[in-house]
């Protein structure tokens, strides 16, 4: 059967997933990600505190070996994510004086980017910078890089790793902007000041976080409004969960949110890439996040495709 990354080739996109290094080796697994896959998303190995554990002493064994998977297989990686208030290691928080702190985070993007050098084609240098309302995270652990440096933090990461791979796309990346909301204005705005001081941003990501009841209107919408700005847009992290036990109805509900959302990025020339949070229930983040649902992705616990991987194929065959 035609694969989903010669479909989405065909459709001049990529496709891909959130994959694990430690699963890669599995047989089964290794096999749909090098077969079915575009791109690929380290879904934790590149996150501060599996790379940068203590600070100045880097570990990059996991993320090089997904970043080799891909070389080995002609597909680009997603380098997710340099700054984000997750994944922190306790060092990190523990700098008390923000100018030591600022030069760890430039320090810490410096030397992450230049590692991988080309072998990064993006990256999602901030993720997740914004309240529900629009405006930078100013509350608990998530706001704590604005908290800390303020808002010149952004443009300051998107410099630092412009300065140490010239050639990579950088992307903000963020969650509950896929339709018209107090949010997706809020970044909007922030990204079109960010565009105005020069600052080196290529692409918005748009996560896509679903459930199987979303009725994903407005999507192609919004990314058009971004893209209009002069910017790539991508769906970076699409999954869409379920009540268990999964049924029928649910499935076919799910299949519809995966094929609208792979539409929507069709739909829209500067839409780039479609990549799922995961491709498999087996190995899902969903369960552990939120207890009684899962069933999230395109295939099930034994990589059996389910409705959803076929509305994606559907979506990209009709371009
Ligand atoms: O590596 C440790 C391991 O040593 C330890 O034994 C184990 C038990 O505590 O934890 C392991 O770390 C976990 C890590 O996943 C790797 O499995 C962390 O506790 C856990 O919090 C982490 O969850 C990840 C989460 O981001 C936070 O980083 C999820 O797998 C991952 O799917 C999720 O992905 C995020 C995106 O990065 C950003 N957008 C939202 C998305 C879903 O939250």
């Amino acid at each position: 059967a035609v694969s989903l990354r010669q479909l989405a080739a065909a459709a001049d996109v990529s496709v891909g997933s959130a994959v694990r290094a430690v699963r890669l080796d599995e047989p089964d697994y290794g096999h749909w990600v090098g077969e079915q896959l575009s791109t690929l998303t380290a879904e934790n190995e590149l996150k501060w505190d599996q790379v940068e554990p203590a600070q100045g002493q880097f570990t990059f064994t996991n993320a090089d070996k997904i970043v080799q998977f891909a070389l080995d297989h002609g597909q680009m990686v997603r380098g997710h994510t340099l700054v984000w208030h997750s994944a922190l290691p306790s060092w990190v928080g523990a700098i008390g004086d923000n100018t030591q702190l600022e030069a760890a985070l430039e320090n810490h993007i410096t030397s992450v980017v230049s590692h991988f050098g080309t072998g990064v084609d993006v990256w999602d240098v901030v993720n997740e910078p914004l309240d529900d309302n629009g405006y930078l995270r100013t509350s608990g652990t998530e706001g704590f890089w604005n908290n800390r440096l303020g808002a010149a933090y952004i443009a300051n990461s998107f410099h630092w790793a412009h300065a140490a791979n010239p050639s990579a796309r950088l992307y903000l990346n963020e969650y509950g902007i896929e339709s018209d909301s107090a949010k997706a204005r809020g970044l909007y705005e922030l990204v079109k000041g960010l565009l105005a001081q020069g600052v080196p941003i290529h692409g918005v990501g748009f996560q896509t976080h679903k459930l199987e009841t979303t009725r994903l209107s407005g999507l192609a919408d919004t990314l058009r409004r971004f893209a209009d700005l002069g910017l790539d847009v991508a769906i970076t992290e699409l999954d869409v969960r379920m009540l268990l036990p999964a049924d029928a109805d649910k499935l076919a509900r799910q299949a519809s949110v995966y094929g609208w959302a792979t539409a929507a990025c069709l739909a829209v020339p500067r839409c780039v890439s479609v990549t799922t949070w995961g491709f498999t229930d087996r190995y899902s983040w969903i369960p552990a996040a939120y207890p009684g649902w899962g069933a999230a992705t395109m295939t099930d616990a034994s990589y059996v495709e389910k409705p959803a991987y076929v509305a994606v194929q559907q979506a990209l065959l009709a371009g």
